[in-house]
């Protein structure tokens, strides 16, 4: 176990709003915003064609118990029509229904924990320990897609490391790949430029969503905004 292990990153940002940052990326910054702090790009894409679009996303939510959520278990949630989502599953579904895009979630092949701090403690290992989760399964007919709209939650300022899992046992080569993410604070924190590094060979579009679990009530405006930006 290390330092840093069962320190919350909350608690960790709350060091940061202090006066310092972490990884590159400012803490503060207004909820729901939808530019990157990576790049603040305004880059458009073709009009998308739905039947070669897909929307490919990880999310964790704690629960799937609508009633008597911690706060935990609330922070990681969205829940429409009785039904728990995952944050960032949220986001997914909305960018599914706006695009007519088939959607692929990406999960791993061993159950994760939902226990918050438990949760938080494995993410973190596995992150020192540059872990590749493996996955449940990989998207079937990656072929049939010109563009993939990929989502994750942000942990421990990165990605979740079954998303390094995903992106390198997948070939996007000359693929569009269109970032969208849900976080507690961080922000986007360089995950843009992580995965344009990582996917080498994609036209990775620079216009990354960004959305704050607080703003999840808003996220179909910031979705629809975002789509506008992005020319759709
Ligand atoms: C293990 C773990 C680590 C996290 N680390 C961060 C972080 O470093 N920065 C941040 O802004 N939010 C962090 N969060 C909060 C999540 O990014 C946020 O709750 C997100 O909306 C969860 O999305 P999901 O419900 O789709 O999984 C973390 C959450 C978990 C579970």
């Amino acid at each position: 176990m290390t330092n840093t292990t069962r320190r919350s990153f909350l608690a960790l940002a709350t060091v940061a709003l202090a006066g310092s940052s972490v990884a590159g990326c400012s803490i503060i910054g207004g909820a729901g915003e939808a530019l990157t702090d990576d790049t603040e790009s305004t880059e458009t894409v073709a009009p998308l064609d739905k039947s070669r679009t897909l929307v490919a996303y990880f999310s964790l939510p704690e629960t799937d118990d609508p009633n008597g959520m911690s706060e935990d278990e609330s922070n990681s949630t969205h829940v429409v029509d009785g039904k728990v989502l995952g944050n960032t599953q949220y986001v997914a579904q909305i960018i599914g229904e706006r695009t007519g895009a088939e959607v692929f979630r990406i999960e791993t092949a061993e159950e994760l924990p939902l226990d918050h701090g438990t949760l938080e403690d494995l993410a973190l290992e596995q992150q020192e320990t540059d872990a590749r989760p493996k996955l449940k399964a990989l998207i079937p007919n990656l072929d049939d897609y010109d563009t993939v709209f990929i989502g994750y939650p942000i942990w421990w300022y990165d990605l979740p490391m079954p998303m390094y899992t995903f992106l390198e046992q997948h070939d996007f080569s000359g693929k569009n790949i269109i970032l969208f993410s849900t976080h507690g604070g961080s922000r986007l924190s360089g995950t843009v430029d992580t995965i344009t590094g990582t996917l080498s060979d994609a036209n990775v579009i620079g216009n990354a969503l960004t959305i704050s679990r607080d703003d999840m009530d808003s996220a179909e405006g910031e979705v629809a905004d975002w789509l506008d930006r992005l020319g759709q």
